[in-house]
């Protein structure tokens, strides 16, 4: 029986990012809500990695520090920092130290993000006894080292900088992604040398030094130049933004979700969905996303660490942000509602009504322009438009109780905390400040209503 030899990643990260002109390490900045190097740190734990290791340069405490949040409790992550960038060859020097003799390496980089675990699978096999090598075809090769062969097999690889005319017209270019038995990668790292047209230790050079051992150099394509691309700059990372965007949405679609436009729709996090569940133009869906059955979401909501049931109906221009929905409830148009809000099937949130800490009863209705936060709503309470618990004392907050069946006045104001019985009603325009008994009628409101028939409205003096 063979032991296949535990798979150790080498994650470059060191670079600067200059071009992206931001006080954020590079490898940070998001694709679909997900740092670039969560992206690749995800792929390396997909393809098993025994040891995954970050080398940094700097924003190095600011690149742990988003590891530490992201992965809490997530071991096998090494750090090795490369004080002075040297070139490739270098950076990938400083984590050999961490990496037993044993191991398979693989070379990724913090800044290309969308690399399959199918391709990464198949360069670490074609590495298992040799040096290996991700390449592919570009129409416009400019920039890349370029794969030179001998009567087709590799004989080394080419910077732009160090390539002749002719060398340069060659389409098959390194991705930079590399797979090596760690203990003949160790041996060729010592032997690279800095003396070409930047002065750098490039990983490159480790190729010609396998040919030199006798070992023919393995190559594998990617499966498109997409997956090998890295990000210098906001534009190649808003492509790639796009990029993303459009394979999830096409694996939604083909999943059964109907998107009015795959390209006007952005998931950062996870969706999960019923059938028959729609979702219009320029939504964005961050975090986890579940969606039941027949759920339907309108035109530019925003729907962040959201649950619905099914049949539930989100009309245009609604925000939801860590709460839940039952069966066939209707939020919208413009409604918000904040994190712990809790609708129960059958409730109604309606246009300009804000919610938070709210937990509404079955078939509860809050139709419009309403402020409703720290509350208990029971079944079938009616809450009139323009409607506010006052829950802030300015300096806690306190608990309004609506019991079941009660229905309330518009523009009332309830002064928390207070409790309104069951099936009372409250006649508008009540500011309630004590508890409410059950049934009849309960209001509180300048007591009379006066009228000055003479009354003229105040001029302007004239100039
Ligand atoms: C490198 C390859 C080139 C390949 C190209 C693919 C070398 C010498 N050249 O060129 O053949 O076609 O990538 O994109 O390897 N890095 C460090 N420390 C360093 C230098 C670089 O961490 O000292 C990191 C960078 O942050 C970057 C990656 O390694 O993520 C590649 O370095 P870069 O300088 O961009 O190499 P290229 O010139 O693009
Ligand atoms: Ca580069």
């Amino acid at each position: 029986m063979t032991v296949t030899a535990p798979l150790h990643c080498i994650v470059l990260a060191a670079g600067q990012g200059t071009r992206m002109k931001s006080a954020l390490p590079k490898v940070l900045h998001p694709v679909g809500g997900k740092a670039m190097l969560g992206h690749v740190l995800d792929t390396a734990r997909a393809l098993g990695a025994a040891g995954v290791h970050i080398v940094y340069g700097h924003g190095g405490d600011q690149v742990q520090s988003w590891f530490a949040r992201t992965y809490p409790g997530v071991n096998g992550a090494h750090w090795a920092q490369q004080r002075q960038q040297l070139g490739t060859a270098h950076a990938v020097l400083q984590a050999m130290p961490q990496v037993p003799d044993g191991a398979q390496v693989l070379i990724l980089y913090g800044d290309v993000p969308l690399t399959s675990p199918a391709t990464l699978q198949a360069v670490v096999e074609a590495g298992r006894k040799t040096l290996a090598v991700v390449t592919v075809e570009l129409d416009q090769p400019k920039g890349y080292g370029r794969i030179l062969r001998k009567a087709g097999a590799v004989a080394g690889i080419v910077e732009e900088n160090d390539a002749s005319p002719r060398q340069k017209l060659i389409r098959e270019v390194n991705t930079g992604i590399f797979s090596a038995p760690a203990k003949r990668l160790r041996g060729w790292l010592g032997k690279v040398r800095n003396d070409n047209a930047k002065g750098e230790y490039y990983l490159t050079d480790v190729v010609a030094l396998a040919v030199k051992d006798r070992l023919k150099v393995a190559t594998v394509p990617a499966a498109s130049a997409v997956e090998v691309e890295g990000v210098n700059d906001r534009l190649q990372l808003a492509r790639m933004e796009r990029v993303f965007q459009l394979q999830q949405a096409e694996a939604l679609l083909r999943d059964g979700l109907y998107l009015a436009d795959p390209a006007r729709f952005d998931l950062r996090g996870r969706l999960r969905h019923g059938r028959d569940v729609r979702i219009d133009v320029g939504c964005v869906l961050e975090g986890e996303v579940e969606l039941a059955d027949g759920v339907q979401i309108g035109p530019y909501c925003v729907l962040r660490n959201v649950r619905l049931g099914p049949g539930a109906v989100i009309e245009p221009h609604s925000i939801l942000e860590d709460s839940t929905g039952g069966a066939n409830v209707h939020v919208g148009p413009f409604a918000r509602l904040r994190p712990g809000t809790e609708l129960a099937d059958e409730a109604k949130v309606g246009n300009f009504v804000e919610t938070k800490k709210a937990r509404v009863g079955r078939g509860s209705k809050i139709n419009h322009l309403s402020y409703v936060g720290d509350a208990v709503l029971g079944a079938d309470v009616n809450v009139g438009a323009g409607t506010i618990t006052c829950n802030y004392d300015g300096a806690n907050k306190h608990e309004t109780r609506i019991d079941d069946g009660v229905f309330v006045g518009s523009n009332s104001s309830l002064v928390a905390p207070v409790r309104i019985g069951e099936g009372a009603t409250i006649g508008a325009a009540s500011v309630i400040a004590k508890d409410v008994p059950a049934g009849g009628l309960t209001l509180c409101r300048a007591r009379e209503q006066k009228s000055f028939p003479g009354w003229k409205r105040p001029q302007k003096k004239a100039k």
